[in-house]
């Protein structure tokens, strides 16, 4: 185990359950849409899941990415969204997006982005998260398929990021207090 890590809140094989009983109920919930899936993944936090979503979800779809900063510190939520990289598409009319992110913890980045690619004119946004924080929430927020809820802990690992490190962790992990100390 990484020397930073305190404990494993969600091991690979827990993961693997999570991935597998939400790409079946996608793959249910979608099947008879008419219009394209678009998997739309949040950078960088959402691209392990995104992965593993991907060679689950047993349909066609397409793949884009969208990426978004807060403005100033994002631990004090000023509450407005920086889009550093929107979706290359045009129309997006024909297109049943639904949104990958890694975890909800305001709600803040989802409601945003459902919103805005909604007036944009996408047939349908719905969101997928691996984990959601409802406690955290400052905006009512409620994701359409939700991997776990955890509590208030800071979380790493499958993708989540502390000051860019730890995303190639394969589990989620709460770090020791000290690193955020160092
Ligand atoms: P929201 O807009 O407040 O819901 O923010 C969600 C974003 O905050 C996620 O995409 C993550 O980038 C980040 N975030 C929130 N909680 C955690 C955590 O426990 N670990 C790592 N990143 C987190
Ligand atoms: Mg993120």
């Amino acid at each position: 185990m990484n020397q930073d890590i305190k404990s494993i809140l969600i091991d690979e094989k827990e993961i693997q359950q999570i991935v597998e009983r939400i790409s079946k109920q996608i793959t249910e919930d979608y099947k008879e849409r008419e219009s394209n899936l678009l998997l739309l993944g949040i950078l960088k936090g959402s691209v392990v899941f995104m992965a593993d979503l991907m060679r689950n979800i047993d349909l066609p779809f397409e793949i884009d990415f969208m990426k978004v900063s807060s403005y100033g510190n994002s631990s004090k939520s000023s509450g407005k969204l920086n889009i550093t990289l929107d979706i290359k598409r045009e129309d997006l009319s024909n297109l049943d997006i639904l949104i990958v992110e890694d975890i909800v913890d305001s709600g803040r980045t989802l409601s945003y982005l459902t919103e805005y690619l909604k007036q944009k004119g996408a047939h349908s946004v719905n969101t997928v998260t691996l984990l959601d924080k409802p406690s955290r929430r400052e905006v009512q927020f409620t994701p359409t398929y939700t991997g776990k809820q955890i509590p208030d802990e800071f979380v790493v690992g499958y993708g989540l990021d502390y000051a860019e490190k730890y995303r190639y962790l394969p589990y989620v992990a709460i770090l020791k207090s000290e690193v955020y100390s160092k």
